[in-house]
Order: C-alpha cells, then sequence, then structure tokens
C-alpha cells in the first residue's frame, strides 16, 4: 500500500497538533515551577515529621487513667482503691502528692511500678494522680 504525499502531511499535521495540546501551557517560570518536585517533597517530609510529634505530644490525666491505671482502680482490681471513692481516697491524699508520686513511680503493694505506664513520664503520671485525686474530692 502505498500512502500519497498528502495523507503523510496530513498525519504529520495531526501529530504535531496532539503534541502542542499533550504540552502543558504556561511559560518558562511557570513550567520551571512546576518541576520542581524536591521543594514539594521536603515539604511533605517536614508535615509527616511534625505529626509524627503531634502524636507525641503528652497524654493528659485523665487519658493516662482511662488507658493505664481504670484496669485496677476502675473496679478495685488487685484492691486498688476505687476511682471517686472519698472514703478510700482520704487517707492516701493525706500522704501528700510527694509519697504519693513516689508510690507511683516505684510501685506500692499490688500496684506495678509506674501504674503499668511504662512509656508515660513523670509529669503524665503525675497528672493521672492528680486527676484521681480530684474525682475523689
Ligand atoms: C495492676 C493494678 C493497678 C494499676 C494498673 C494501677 N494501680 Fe494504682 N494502685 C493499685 C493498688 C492495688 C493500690 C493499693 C496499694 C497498697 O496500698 O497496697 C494502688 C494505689 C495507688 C495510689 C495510692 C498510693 C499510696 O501511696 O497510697 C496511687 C496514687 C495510685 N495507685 C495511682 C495509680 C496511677 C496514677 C495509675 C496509672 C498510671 C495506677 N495507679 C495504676 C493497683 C493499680
Amino acid at each position: 500500500m502505498r500512502l500519497s504525499f498528502s495523507t503523510v502531511i496530513l498525519t504529520a499535521l495531526v501529530l504535531f497538533g496532539l503534541t502542542a495540546v499533550a504540552l502543558p501551557p504556561g511559560t518558562d517560570d511557570e513550567i520551571s515551577d512546576r518541576l520542581k518536585p524536591h521543594g514539594n517533597l521536603s515539604r511533605v517530609v517536614a508535615g509527616a515529621t511534625t505529626g509524627v510529634e503531634v502524636a507525641k505530644a503528652p497524654m493528659s490525666g485523665e487519658e493516662v487513667y482511662g488507658q493505664y491505671c481504670s484496669v485496677c482502680h476502675a473496679n478495685g482490681v488487685a484492691g486498688a482503691p476505687l476511682f471517686a471513692d472519698n472514703d478510700a481516697w482520704a487517707p492516701r491524699a493525706a500522704k501528700g502528692m510527694e509519697v504519693l508520686m513516689a508510690s507511683t513511680l516505684n510501685g506500692i503493694g499490688a500496684m506495678p511500678a509506674r501504674g503499668t505506664c511504662s512509656s508515660c513520664s513523670d509529669d503524665e503520671l503525675a497528672d493521672a494522680v492528680t486527676y484521681i485525686l480530684d474525682a475523689a474530692r
């Protein structure tokens, strides 16, 4: 089969036209802006890092209590003083925060050290103790 000259020209024009349409429009500056994957990527990575930092934000006393302490203190497991039980907590509260924190950090009786939250900071545990004491006031 032989292609006529005009068929070849027509095909060439169509291909040229398609190529022109496929190229994104814009000035040289706009095009070079679009060709900057590194800047965008580092922003994405920075965003991901920030996300991790946000996830590491300290837990509130209520959150620590809910995730760790309530396992025993909500139901009196192993003889744990009950949450919001004024009578159970009054004599403990009378010991003062320093003693209660020592008990919490080192463990006391059947209660394991740090109330089982080994990943909690001292501040988070202190907030949890404060949360428990406030509920029993
Ligand atoms: C495995 C069960 C258990 C868990 C989990 C637990 N506790 Fe306790 N907790 C106890 C028991 C039992 C006692 C009473 C111990 C005793 O006086 O012999 C106690 C007592 C305490 C006291 C009083 C200490 C004192 O000196 O009188 C505080 C404060 C306390 N817990 C805080 C916490 C906090 C905060 C958490 C969570 C971070 C927690 N507990 C998690 C079982 C637990």
